[in-house]
């Protein structure tokens, strides 16, 4: 059993890597299930399943691509609708005995972070019926994608109430503590217990990293591979296992051809510079490189070519990175270690500052500078940055806590 979840900045390529992986997979023979929650349905639009392939639904509301392969496309406004009803309507209810509108109040309930847990809730499901060898998982864009993966763990942690489950997802708790004194009704509490059940259970699955891989898409340019960094970093902290970095879109490079077009030598030059970039900020995770097609990827066929290119004769469920790149060692009483691994040893020439949240890293190469970036937990937003050492491939960032 494996799950596999891209994740990215949006219009990388995840939907379309995905559907790659999930053709691969099937083609192994894998009993594989591909699931989105994007409301604009861009699984059916990858695969263009309207035109060329007849629907078959199953119970599980999954369409059959081909042999070993299904789709799900879940509704998350329709699963809340059918499964959550109650308990929407419950904290709506909450909100309107405060004053507030009605309309208003299941608008608040129906928060975009809700909604992608319960579209997470479905994954829960389908794994625990053990119906598919392998489900890949196609999030939607969103720099919170984490937070979602890793707030069953959470909601463990701070109790098993929906106000808290609100309340720790919108960061508004203390207006939830003004709720705090309210009774919850009976068939709340059967709905609260099955809910929170589900969500422990989809932690465990999360956090297996036999079981669960992160896999992050990125393009060569510097907005996207930031973005996907953060998310390494993040995964890292939450003890999520990240086991591959895709960097898609790339200019195919010819030195013949591009002499001639400056327009597009600039930008193959750049991009250039910005894989290399990413192989050391993704550093220790294997990368894989898929060029911009000469058309759009879309279709069965191009996504299985496209296929070939990401994994070769490798197998698709495989796990090519285990390991905890990234970590956060409490030095008390006053400090705080951050260890990263990077590609270069105490040898090279750096040169190392604090920009905010981020600790970026100037690398004099023989081809110029390489800046690899060190996103920083929120702990450490009011921490000094008091010295850094390399050594060993592990570059550690020392912290002081304020007095
Ligand atoms: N290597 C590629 N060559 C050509 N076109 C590509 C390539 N990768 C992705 N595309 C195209 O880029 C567009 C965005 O891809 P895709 O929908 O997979 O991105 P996404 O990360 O899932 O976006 P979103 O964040 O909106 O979910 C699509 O039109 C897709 O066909
Ligand atoms: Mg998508």
């Amino acid at each position: 059993m494996r799950l596999i979840i891209y994740t990215g900045k949006g219009g990388t390529g995840k939907t379309v890597i995905s559907c790659s992986t999930a053709i691969k997979l099937a083609e192994k023979k894998y009993n594989t299930l591909i699931i989105s929650s994007d409301p604009a349905h861009t699984l059916n639009d990858a695969f263009q399943l309207q035109s060329t392939i007849t629907r078959n639904r199953n119970d599980n509301n999954a369409i059959d691509v081909f042999p070993c392969l299904q789709v799900l496309q879940i509704d998350p406004t329709l699963e809340m609708n059918t499964r959550y009803r109650e308990v929407i309507s419950y904290i709506a209810s909450m909100f309107s005995s405060k004053g507030i509108d009605e309309v208003l109040a299941y608008e608040i309930a129906m928060m975009p972070g809700m909604i992608q847990l319960f579209s997470l809730l479905k994954v829960e499901e389908v794994i625990r019926l053990r119906s598919h060898d392998v489900v890949v998982l196609d999030m939607p864009a969103s720099g919170e994608a984490l937070r979602y993966l890793y707030f069953p763990k959470l909601v463990g942690k701070i109790g098993n109430r929906v106000t808290s489950l609100l309340g720790a997802f919108s960061g508004f708790t203390e207006i939830f503590q003004a709720f705090s004194g309210i009774s919850i009704p009976n068939k709340i509490l059967r709905y609260e217990k099955d809910l929170f059940n589900s969500l422990n259970q989809l932690s465990d699955i999360i956090k297996d990293n036999s079981i669960t891989t992160l896999r992050l898409v990125a393009n060569p340019d510097s907005f996207s591979i930031e973005n996907a960094k953060r998310a390494f970093m993040a995964a890292s902290l939450y003890g999520i296992n990240t086991d591959l970095a895709i960097i898609n879109k790339i200019f195919p490079y010819k030195d013949s051809e591009v002499k001639s077009d400056e327009f597009y030598t600039n930008w193959t030059k750049f991009q250039h510079v910005k894989v290399r970039e990413a192989k050391s900020n993704f550093y220790p995770l294997p990368i894989r490189e898929v060029p911009l097609h000469s058309t759009e990827l879309a279709g069965i066929e191009m996504l299985r070519a496209n296929a070939d290119i990401i994994f070769g004769d490798d197998d698709p469920s495989m796990i090519f990175y285990t390991g905890k790149p990234y970590s956060v060692i409490d030095q008390p009483p006053k400090n705080l270690k951050i260890s990263v691994k990077v590609p270069f040893t105490q040898k090279q020439d750096y040169d190392i500052k604090r920009l905010g949240s981020e600790v970026i890293i100037k690398l004099d190469s023989p081809t110029g500078y390489l800046v690899n970036v060190i996103p920083l937990p929120t702990i450490t937003f009011d921490m000094k940055m008091i010295g850094t050492r390399l050594r060993n491939n592990t570059l550690n960032v020392l912290f002081r806590r304020p007095d």
